[in-house]
């Protein structure tokens, strides 16, 4: 297993649609050993392959951020039904210093398959793992959580984000 570097925003990886998975190989299992890895060293509650710059739909979502204590494990994840409405705040460990309260579904039902399981599943969610899933998902669908804010909010923020980036990576260049 390994730890790899995320990858931040605006890398296009990102904004990109991910793509189907068809068969999951041994490629894959070792994508997600790694991805499990990495969201957990972040550490975070959620992490989509593209973050890790696989344009592939998997997931890996722990809401309570404790290596391996409630790893979820998703491919070709999709929201099937959802209700409800809920704003709280997010962040994204491909957009590091910014958070923002987004608007979201209070309650999803998400299906996928789950590789460890090795069948598909449908799992309920409201609260915080409903968010992360949401959150992620939209990272398959070359989404971040900026994307989900009004122009001006979104605006605001990106910018902020932007200088502090370019900000880090001059001192780095300077070393
Ligand atoms: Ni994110």
């Amino acid at each position: 297993m390994a730890i790899l570097p995320i990858v931040k925003y605006p890398e296009p990886v990102l904004k990109k649609r991910a793509t189907n998975v068809n068969r999951v190989t041994a490629e894959i299992r070792r994508l997600i050993d790694n991805m499990a890895e990495t969201m957990y060293d972040a550490p975070g509650v959620g992490l989509a392959a593209p973050q890790i710059g696989k344009s592939l739909r998997v997931i890996v979502v722990d809401p309570t951020g404790e290596e391996a204590k409630q790893l979820i494990v998703l491919v070709n994840p999709e929201i099937v039904s959802a209700e409800g409405e809920v704003i709280g705040e997010e962040g994204c460990l491909s957009v590091p210093g910014i958070r923002a309260n987004v608007k979201r579904w209070a309650k999803v039902r998400v299906k996928g398959y789950d590789p460890i399981k090795e069948k598909t599943v449908e799992i309920e969610a409201d609260g915080l793992l409903a968010r992360i899933f949401q959150h992620e998902i939209d990272h398959l669908d070359g989404m971040v959580f900026l994307d989900r804010l009004g122009r001006v909010k979104r605006e605001l923020l990106r910018r902020r984000y932007l200088k502090r980036l370019n900000e880090v990576l001059k001192r780095g260049k300077r070393k």
